[in-house]
């Protein structure tokens, strides 16, 4: 499949980290149950930060990163669920902040925590069907200002930042899958107009629907590549939950695919998470060139979405 690759990331996070410790004297919980049933140690929240500033510092970290001439951007997408207005788009605000030429398309795309993995599926239409070379794809949340912080079960999984990525069109192996059904129920919030714009969450049954989802994700995309676990170098997931990552990662246990997590440090950032992790990955010098890279984002709708990319 004419494809699409990750030019260069950026990330940005909001200065106040957030401990379990801290979580511990707003509702009755503990850094041991937090840590065993999620994997998560801390989280950032906005103070000064929007999610409008986020994706800013995040989107000018990953331009300046990929050199690449503003003109050749044929759009800015941002995938988010806690946009700072309901209009115009965060994407808009973006092009401006980074004085993008008018001759591009900024709009934001809604599908919660697979947020980043459909937009890039928008971006690879948007390339594979337009004249420019890259599109600018963010994933920025402010959820704190959506949690229930007197909710012990939901208040202690989120966290707020924001991942970009220049992606640009390529020949490389690509693989690309998403898909919805509809289920609200148990991951929704009210929207605009509402006085209880409340994340909530049915733990257990987006857990058990996160661990289908992940393992479908995978499957198909090595399906339609041709390529086995003995061919990925990292499978980056949604960082929703250690312990989702880990379940899944158990039945590829001796193939040569590492299941990348960092829940640890930011807890569960939606549609930032994925970009977030490659950025990490990426200072890291884990990422060379050649490597391939199965990410699967799932979430609120329910929906889920997979692609297999090269560095
Ligand atoms: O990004 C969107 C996708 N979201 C996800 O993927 C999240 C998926 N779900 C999960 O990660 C897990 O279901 C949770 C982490 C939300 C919950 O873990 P669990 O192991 O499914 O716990 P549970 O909901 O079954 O609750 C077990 C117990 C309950 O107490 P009882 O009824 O057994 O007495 C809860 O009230 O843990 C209690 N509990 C807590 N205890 C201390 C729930 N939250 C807390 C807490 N601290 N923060």
């Amino acid at each position: 499949m004419e494809g699409i690759r990750i030019e260069a990331t950026g990330r940005a996070l909001p200065k106040k980290i957030v401990t379990n410790e801290d979580m511990s004297r707003l509702v009755d919980t503990t850094d041991e149950w937090i840590r065993t049933r999620t994997g998560i140690g801390q989280r950032h929240h906005c103070e000064e930060e929007t999610c409008t500033s986020l994706a800013i510092e995040a989107a000018k970290k990953a331009m300046e990163k990929a050199g690449i001439d503003p003109e050749d951007v044929e759009a800015v997408v941002v995938a988010t669920a806690t946009s700072d207005l309901a209009f115009p788009s965060t994407a808009c605000m973006v092009q401006k902040a980074l004085g993008l030429p008018q001759e591009v398309m900024a709009f934001d795309i809604s599908a919660g925590c697979t947020g980043f993995l459909y937009g890039l599926g928008v971006a690879r239409g948007l390339l594979l069907a337009g004249k420019k070379q890259h599109v600018l794809l963010i994933g920025s949340e402010y959820l704190s200002r959506i949690t229930d912080f007197t909710d012990r079960s939901t208040c202690v999984l989120f966290g707020d930042g924001a991942g970009a990525a220049v992606i640009s069109r390529t020949k490389k192996p690509f693989a690309y899958r998403a898909w919805s059904d509809g289920e609200a129920g148990p991951l929704y919030c009210l929207g605009v107009g509402s006085d209880k714009a409340k994340l909530h969450m049915e733990g257990n049954q987006v857990f058990r629907f996160a661990v289908k989802a992940i393992a479908q994700g995978i499957e198909e995309i090595l399906k339609d590549s041709g390529f086995t676990m003995d061919d990925i170098d990292y499978v980056v997931c949604h960082q929703a939950n250690k312990r989702i990552i880990d379940h899944v990662g158990k039945k590829y246990a001796g193939t040569k695919a590492v299941f990348y997590t960092n829940v640890e440090y930011y807890a569960n950032t939606s549609a930032a998470s994925i970009p977030i992790a490659l950025d990490e990955m990426s200072e890291k010098g884990m990422l060379e060139p050649g490597m391939k890279l199965i990410l699967v984002g799932f979430g609120a709708g329910f929906t889920w979405s997979s692609a297999l990319i090269m560095i």
